[in-house]
């Protein structure tokens, strides 16, 4: 009896399994954290063995831990942190490097200049994105430019390039298959949004050889079959999405101005723009919201690479409380208005500043200052950021947000989803299933497969647990917030 979709997540800071039922229902879940290596100031990388062994080992724990086994399982989907690059030999798999993440800043440099030269009007107008060591592009030519040997085994077309899901689906499916899908595809820097296809004028820029490249599928699609001895049989691969964009289908954002924010390692605020690519005017993304039966559905993006990593940063850099659950009593102690700001620029910062040599800082300390106010400071960075977004998104698109649908581990935090809804001033709507990245993955496999008919078979399954309505004084709201902008603009470089 097959009854499970079995969708990986692997993210920044961990992987994790979970099996879903036709009712998009948990049915067993595992996880698994794994090493960050951090080898020089804004550097940051993954095991990418570490990615693998992970994700095998709780896709096999998330099937014990449901009581099912292989057989039970109708497909199999993948979501993934975006962007990470990694680069391995066609023949023996070995990657020639960690992988690097896409927090890293290394190649900043390279980025300026290529903002200098000119570029940056050619790449948005092709990609929707900007020129930022966020993206793969510039670090995939890092890694050809600084592993010995590997521009030329490039060139001779012995190397893989991959994000995250292509060098899954190529693992899982025992070296057969090196594809990707269109959202993955459009976090690249190489990828042409509008005419689906990987830009050889930009694979040139970069110098990357073409033979490098995944083929690119629609995210409900046949990626291949997984080989028989990794999981007990063999699975169809029916599901692929980037996870924020798996987050915009797990959350049924499927009309046009529907917005959603996810609070994992960062926070991604996605609102779908319908069929068209529209190029942001203040410094947010376009990409590729979902491509399904071969017709894309855009979506803008504003993208903060520090959310959730402030609460871990706080627990395990400053050891300020012991789990996350504690910061909600704490913050509750001291309340909004006590002064300080945090601004967690651990990697820069991201849109709409786009500041890679910013750094952190902490603002407004008294000695009255203690764990309470750092703890809420650091809370409150993320609502504060996702004010910025906003404040941008209102700007490109005539129709101010009034709802904001949110998941990820953060959102169960009370506290923090009441002054997400007071600071922005819109309805903040958390629903049941907040494993959400997960969920539209296994979506996206499901309308493969045919358990869904269409996208309107998954929005009936949207569930809402709660919704937080503002409550702040428009006062007290403009004067938190104009704090929030002057600690920003004193962690700012000036060299954007
Ligand atoms: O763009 C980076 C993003 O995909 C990472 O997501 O959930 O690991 O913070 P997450």
């Amino acid at each position: 009896m097959t009854s499970c979709i079995l969708s990986i997540d692997q993210g920044t800071t961990s992987t994790r399994t979970i099996l879903f039922n036709r009712e998009g229902q948990v049915v067993g879940l595992a996880q698994e954290e794994f090493p960050q290596h951090f080898p020089g100031s804004g550097w940051v990388e993954h095991n990418v063995d570490d990615i693998w062994q992970s994700t095998l080992r709780t896709a096999r724990q998330a099937l014990t831990n449901a009581g099912k086994t292989i057989h039970d399982i109708a497909a199999l989907s993948i979501t993934n942190q975006r962007e990470t690059a990694i680069v391995w030999d066609r023949h023996t798999g070995e990657p020639i490097h960690n992988a690097i993440v896409w927090q890293d800043r290394r190649t900043s440099d390279y980025c300026q200049q290529l903002r200098r030269a000119g570029h940056t009007e050619t790449i948005q107008a092709k990609t929707g994105l900007l020129i930022d060591p966020y993206f793969s592009a510039s670090k995939v030519h890092w890694l050809l430019e600084n592993v010995e040997g590997a521009r030329e085994r490039a060139e001779r077309g012995e190397l893989l390039f991959g994000t995250v899901d292509s060098y899954l689906i190529w693992k899982l499916t025992g070296g057969r298959q090196h594809r990707t899908d269109a959202t993955n595809a459009s976090r690249t820097c190489l990828f042409n949004i509008h005419e689906q296809c990987w830009d050889s004028e930009l694979l040139e820029l970069f110098g990357i050889p073409e033979s490098m490249m995944p083929e690119v599928m629609d995210c409900s699609a046949e990626f291949g079959k997984t080989d028989a001895q990794l999981l007990g049989a063999s699975v169809l691969i029916a599901g692929v999405a980037g996870d924020q964009q798996a987050a915009l289908v797990g959350q049924a954002c499927f009309e046009p101005g529907m917005v959603k924010s996810t609070y994992g390692t960062g926070c991604f605020m996605i609102m779908n723009t319908g069929d068209k690519a529209e190029l942001s005017k203040n410094k947010l993304l376009t990409t590729v919201g979902y491509r399904i039966n071969g017709k894309v559905t855009y979506a803008m993006e504003g993208s903060i690479f520090v959310a959730g990593a402030t609460v871990q940063w706080m627990r395990d850099g400053l050891k300020l409380f012991q789990d996350a659950s504690e910061t909600e009593t704490l913050a509750r102690k001291t309340g909004v208005g006590h002064g300080v700001y945090l601004v967690p620029a651990f990697t820069g910062l991201g849109a709409p500043h786009w500041d890679p040599q910013a750094r952190g800082a902490i603002f407004g300390l008294t000695r009255s200052t203690g764990i309470a106010e750092i703890v809420a400071a650091g809370l409150q960075s993320v609502c504060y950021q996702t004010r910025d977004l906003q404040e941008c998104m209102n700007a490109d698109t005539s129709a101010p947000t009034e709802t904001l649908r949110v998941d990820g581990g953060m959102v169960s935090n009370n506290w923090v989803m009441q002054f997400l809804a007071d600071i922005l001033n819109v309805r903040v709507d958390r629903p049941y299933i907040l494993e959400t990245t997960a969920l539209g993955s296994a979506y996206l496999a499901g309308l493969q497969i045919g358990w869904y008919d269409s996208l309107h078979d998954i929005t009936s399954l949207w569930n809402c647990e709660r919704s937080f309505s503002p409550r702040m004084s428009e006062e007290e709201r403009d004067s938190l917030y104009t704090g929030w902008l002057e600690a920003v603009d004193r962690v700012r470089s000036g060299d954007t």
